[in-house]
């Protein structure tokens, strides 16, 4: 029986999370994490979604019957991303989808989008069509946008290019990246919501607008500054400028005791720099060290409740395997 099946990266910010959201440059890469998506015709006229990972199994309609709450939160993006692709070809098929991913799920890392956007490619080629990464892209926007209220649009453009990017108001442009930059990611193991996130940040800027206006400009900059500094392989540098954006993401609310544990035992134990990635309040930190400080670094977050990974940055975007 005919199957496809196509992967997508993890991705992590830099620098700019947050601030992306209004409209300011961000600096984003792709991980060697990747999510796994399968797609095989079935006979029974029904969207059947397995994740091995979170042990579940569901079947749902092969179009839309309008209640949200009949599905669950961890499906949602990977059904959506299979109805956007039947709408952009006027078709429905029978399709099970099965998901395997080595990507944290909620953590920042970008596991929905990866997913999502795996999904759109894995159910296009099947279905004999051969879409561009930004057709790709896009469908999977449309899906999270369903899923996740109002997002950039970061998440799913990077997944689906790889490597490195200054994405900005739904532009990207591509980066030179360093050969062999070593990633360290620290999971603070505390899951989130990107949505409420992304809200309370809201709420506090309806209150102080101009001095939130100020630190979003700010973030912006050092956005700038840090593409110049990740270009010319500068990374003293580009550790200095996520530890100035660390800052402001405390003063826009989304950092908490369990990433600032985190950070402070990977600068503690020799790293460049250290910020959260992704929307914060639990999920990610990501930290830039040289060679030989990488061991104790990681051995810091695995000691202070953390996990750690140990990445490096992929050239590969979304792909059929
Ligand atoms: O935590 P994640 O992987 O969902 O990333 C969120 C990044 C934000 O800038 C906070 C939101 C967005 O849509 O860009």
């Amino acid at each position: 029986m005919k199957e496809i099946t196509a992967s997508a990266p993890a991705k992590c910010i830099l620098t700019g999370e947050h601030s992306v959201v209004y409209g300011k440059p961000a600096l984003v890469v792709a991980l060697d994490l990747r999510a796994y998506v399968k797609a095989t015709f079935n006979d029974k006229n029904k969207i059947i979604i397995e994740a091995k990972q979170f042990q579940k199994k569901t079947i749902l309609p092969l179009k839309f019957s309008g209640d949200m709450r009949i599905i669950d939160e961890v499906i949602k993006p990977i059904y959506f991303a299979v109805l956007e692709t039947f709408n952009m070809f006027n078709t429905t098929r029978g399709l099970t989808i099965s998901i395997n991913s080595n990507i944290p799920p909620s953590a920042g890392l970008g596991s929905s989008a990866a997913v999502s956007v795996a999904t759109v490619k894995a159910v296009s080629e099947i279905l004999g069509h051969s879409l561009k990464k930004e057709q790709i892209s896009e469908i999977a926007f449309k899906s999270e946008r369903i899923v996740h209220g109002n997002p950039s649009g970061i998440d799913n453009t990077i997944v689906a290019q790889g490597g490195g990017l200054i994405y900005e108001k739904g532009k990207f442009e591509k980066l030179k990246i360093p050969k062999d930059m070593n990633i360290i990611i620290g999971d603070t193991l505390k899951r989130r919501n990107t949505g409420v996130l992304v809200e309370k940040v809201r709420e506090n800027y309806v209150k102080y607008t101009e001095v939130f206006e100020n630190i979003l400009e700010a973030m912006g900059k050092i956005t700038l500054e840090a593409r110049k500094h990740l270009e010319e392989n500068k990374i003293p540098e580009l550790g200095e400028l996520m530890n100035i954006n660390q800052g402001l993401l405390k003063a826009l609310g989304v950092s908490n005791t369990e990433i600032e544990n985190l950070i402070d035992a990977t600068l503690k134990n020799g790293a460049l720099g250290a910020k959260l990635t992704g929307a914060g309040g639990g999920g990610c930190i990501v930290a830039l060290a040289n060679k030989d400080k990488i061991e104790s670094i990681m051995e810091s977050i695995n000691t202070s409740g953390g996990r750690a990974y140990l990445t490096k940055i992929t050239c590969l975007g979304v792909k059929v395997e």
